[in-house]
């Protein structure tokens, strides 16, 4: 911020120092204006002692003299004209900046800004998607997902229950022609982009990993029109509106890979190293990865900055993840040689945006748990038989089918696409 560049600044005494100048300087403008002749700011001295009486003898020499007098004069007026001019404009900046400066408060009652100011939009980005964005957001907010043919029956499960638990501003990015065929038999709301050859071939023949990178280069132009977007898996499914559910205070608000408060939320892991005896133990800082597959991303500038960086390593690096890239870019701090992404971040409540992980190995064996009604259950640890499961979680969550979970072993085989 501006008014942090300079350490022991005090804008009120430099904005005194600067109006006393401007007093002097503006009281010498008006000297100059009403005694221009008696040389009050000429700079030769030997005109001082002459009078009106005395200069008749050499009235001509004196006229020519006052001529090339009042142009100086003239001319040194301008020059100071434009320093008050300066000197003004100077003196309202600092008292901006003192308006602005934030001032600490008592003990305790100290809070930091968690959320970067939202975008201005541009809607020269992209002025089709602007509109069908205007339609369909509720408060500039939308959840978004990226669908192509091949998981359309999914597809069909994350829509039925969209549908279902009242939410109207969602968005399905058709990634081909089949999806946005299905969509509008099916009267969704969808969205398919213009072509854009290297997009679009990730997008049809791409496996899941891949079309969730595009995610990432898809997004930017949802944050630069300035809607803040819920970023959501179609391998998610709604069982309470996620939106009434959103802190809001945060760039990038996540559901975790966490299973208990540990995993989810951050803990120490302790590293022993025996040989320093009495400091043998190092404290290491760990948190389970940020579950790439469902986020709200506000429409800032660091939210913005992260989605390229991730874009720009998933298309220049072989063989990488994009949620590993997504929590490294989000979570490596600044060092010699790198500038990490200030953008702030929050975890979601891994209870109410639950993992398939904490669904089948905690929730469905705890009649505590079996009791609540989460927001959202994704089946991101069980890829293989994902349509299997998410069709029981509707049945156990929905229709209330206590023994639904019951058949299903703990993990997927062959999980990995
Ligand atoms: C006044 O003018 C005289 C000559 O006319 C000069 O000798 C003298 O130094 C001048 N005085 C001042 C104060 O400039
Ligand atoms: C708005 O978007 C257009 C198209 O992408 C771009 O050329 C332009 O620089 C953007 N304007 C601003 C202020 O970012
Ligand atoms: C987890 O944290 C929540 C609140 O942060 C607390 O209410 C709950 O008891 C914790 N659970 C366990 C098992 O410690």
């Amino acid at each position: 911020m501006a008014f942090r560049r300079e350490k022991d600044y005090c804008p009120s005494h430099r904005a005194t120092k600067i109006g006393v100048t401007i007093g002097i300087v503006g009281v010498f403008c008006i000297f100059a204006f009403v005694f221009p002749y008696y040389g009050f700011l000429s700079s030769a001295p030997q005109k001082q002692n002459h009078t009106l009486s005395q200069s008749q003898a050499n009235s001509c020499r004196c006229e020519s003299s006052k001529k090339t007098n009042n142009v100086k004069i003239l001319k040194k007026n301008a020059e100071l004209a434009k320093q008050l001019k300066e000197l003004n404009a100077k003196i309202q900046f600092l008292e901006q900046e003192r308006d602005h400066a934030p001032q600490a408060g008592p003990f305790g009652t100290i809070k930091a800004l968690s959320t970067n100011p939202t975008v201005l939009p541009n809607e020269s980005v992209n002025s089709r998607l602007a509109k069908i964005l205007e339609e369909v957001s509720i408060n500039r907010e939308l959840i978004v997902s990226l669908a192509n043919a091949k998981v359309i029956p999914i597809l069909e499960i994350w829509l039925s229950n969209v549908e279902r638990v009242g939410i109207r501003n969602y968005l399905v990015v058709a990634l081909d022609d089949d999806v946005q065929e299905f969509c509008k038999l099916n009267g969704a709301n969808v969205y398919k982009r213009d072509r854009d050859e290297a997009i679009d071939d990730i997008g049809k023949t791409g496996e899941s990993s891949e079309v969730s990178a595009l995610k990432f280069i898809i997004l930017r132009e949802f944050l630069e029109l300035g809607y803040n977007v819920l970023l959501s898996d179609i391998d998610v499914i709604c069982i309470q509106n996620p939106f009434d559910h959103l802190y809001r205070d945060a760039d990038v608000e996540s559901m975790t890979d966490g299973h208990d408060n540990m995993t989810a939320y951050g803990y120490n892991d302790l590293y022993d190293e025996p040989a320093m005896e009495s400091s043998r133990i190092a404290f290491t800082r760990r948190i389970w990865v940020y579950n790439s597959g469902f986020f709200f991303i506000r429409a800032t500038i660091p939210s913005i900055e992260l989605l390229d960086r991730v874009a720009y390593r998933l298309t220049h690096e072989e063989g990488v993840w994009d949620q590993a890239v997504f929590n490294e870019e989000l979570f490596q701090p600044s060092h010699p040689g790198y500038i990490g992404v200030y953008a702030s971040k929050r975890t979601m409540d891994f209870l109410m945006f639950m993992n398939s992980k904490v669904l089948f190995k905690s929730v469905r064996y705890n009649p505590e748990l079996m009791k609540l009604k989460p927001v959202i259950v994704h089946m991101n640890y069980h890829r293989f038989d994902r349509l299997e499961r998410m069709k029981a979680v509707v049945e156990f969550n929905v229709n209330g089918k206590q023994n639904a979970l019951v058949p299903f072993p703990l993990a997927s085989t062959l999980d990995w696409e």
